[in-house]
């Protein structure tokens, strides 16, 4: 079985082994290691799935790469600061205000025959910076950055994409350290403002810059395409609450954020398996076609900070399409599939009108 690939209903057991990582996939067992950050570290959660080489650490080295823990890699006493400052910025007040500007970007998108191209490509973009007051960012070289970075780290690649990609993770973070210094931004003054150094900074906001827009692009892709694949909910998406218990439901079976890390700190036993001390779980985080609930956000001290504007973004992403353009429908083949360990959406969601 393929750790890039695989799918629930491919496991034979709640804790199995694969590529050298437990996988672990029972919904009380992820829960329990979500919940205990003591005994199940988060610091592999940006660790390179595929281990870097030479040469392009060497090139990471003279970019003077570095992510130390912050939020979601951070197990230490700095994260609750780190996220008290950064949730500032996502209040529930501040994210529904985003909603009128969230449903004007996408009227200006409607017409596309790609919609992950024309929609849900620079969207999440767009409105993250907006939130994070950060201007003048050109989105195409963010989103170069950004699906370059997730590649890198969580893509099963070869030591030759590994070159072809670390030029963009270096180019990022320099480019994060440089606005940190000039205190370009509401986000690097409340930064520099609370005494966080510049190489904090910038692995907090490299990783706040991709997952804050990366994995709604992906959502949205995701979201799209089953909604068009069902011409009845297609049609009752504009009534009230149909688009957001429908982003529920591929929250729950079809989160973009398919698994997630942490390190046991000792050994333990999951579900009657012994697992040792070191060793890397991947918590299966997409659930169960026949159980309700979901982890698609994690849960505990690191669940997502972002969850209430992805939830806003997909529902008025979906409830605008459908409103607007009730005859819309899929065409063409299967689409290609974005296959990392945590991520994976369709990369295209082409349709007709
Ligand atoms: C569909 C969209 C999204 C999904 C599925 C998702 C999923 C996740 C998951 C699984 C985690 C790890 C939780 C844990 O360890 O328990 C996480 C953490 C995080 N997410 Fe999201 N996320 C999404 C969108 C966003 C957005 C829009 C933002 C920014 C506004 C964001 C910011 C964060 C941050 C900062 C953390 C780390 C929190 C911490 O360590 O304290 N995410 N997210």
């Amino acid at each position: 079985m393929d750790l890039f690939t695989f799918t629930r209903a491919e496991l034979t057991s709640p804790v199995q082994f694969i590529g050298g990582r437990w996988v672990v996939s029972a919904y009380d067992d992820v829960r329990a290691v979500l919940a205990d950050p003591v005994t199940f570290l988060p610091d592999n959660a940006l660790t390179a799935v595929t281990p870097v080489a030479p040469a392009a650490l060497r090139a990471l080295v003279r970019a003077r790469f570095s992510l130390p823990p912050t939020l979601a890699n951070n197990g230490s006493s700095s994260h609750a600061g780190l996220r008290r400052l950064v949730a500032s910025f996502f209040t529930p007040a501040r994210v529904a205000a985003a909603e009128p500007r969230i449903r004007s970007l996408v009227s200006e998108r409607l017409g596309g025959t790609d919609l992950v191209r024309s929609l849900a490509w620079d969207l999440p973009a767009i409105v993250l910076m907006d939130l994070l007051g950060l201007p003048n960012v050109d989105i195409p070289t963010l989103k170069r950055w950004s699906t370059g970075s997730l590649e890198f780290f969580w893509g099963d690649i070869t030591r030759e994409r590994q070159m072809e990609l670390v030029d963009d993770v270096g180019d990022f973070h320099q480019w994060l350290i440089k606005r940190y210094h000039a205190r370009d931004g509401e986000l690097f003054c409340a930064l520099a403002d609370a005494g966080v150094s510049a190489e904090d900074s910038a692995g907090l906001c490299y990783f706040l810059l991709i997952a804050g827009q990366e994995t709604t692009t992906q959502l949205l892709s995701t979201a799209l395409r089953r909604a068009l694949q069902d011409r009845s909910l297609w049609a009752r998406l504009p009534e009230p609450g149909v688009a957001e218990s429908f982003v529920e439901d591929v929250l729950r079976t079809d989160t973009p954020v398919v698994t997630w890390r942490r390190l046991t700190a000792r050994e333990v036993v999951l579900s009657g398996v012994r697992v040792p001390a070191g060793a890397e779980l991947v918590l299966l985080l997409s659930g169960k076609e026949t159980d309700p609930r979901h982890l698609a956000f994690g849960y505990g001290r690191h669940f997502c900070l972002g969850a209430g504007l992805a939830r806003l973004e997909a529902a008025v992403t979906l409830r605008t399409v459908a409103e607007r353009e009730p005859s819309l429908h899929l065409v063409g083949p299967e689409p290609e599939w974005l296959n990392l360990l945590s991520f994976r959406a369709p990369k295209s969601v082409t349709v007709a009108r």
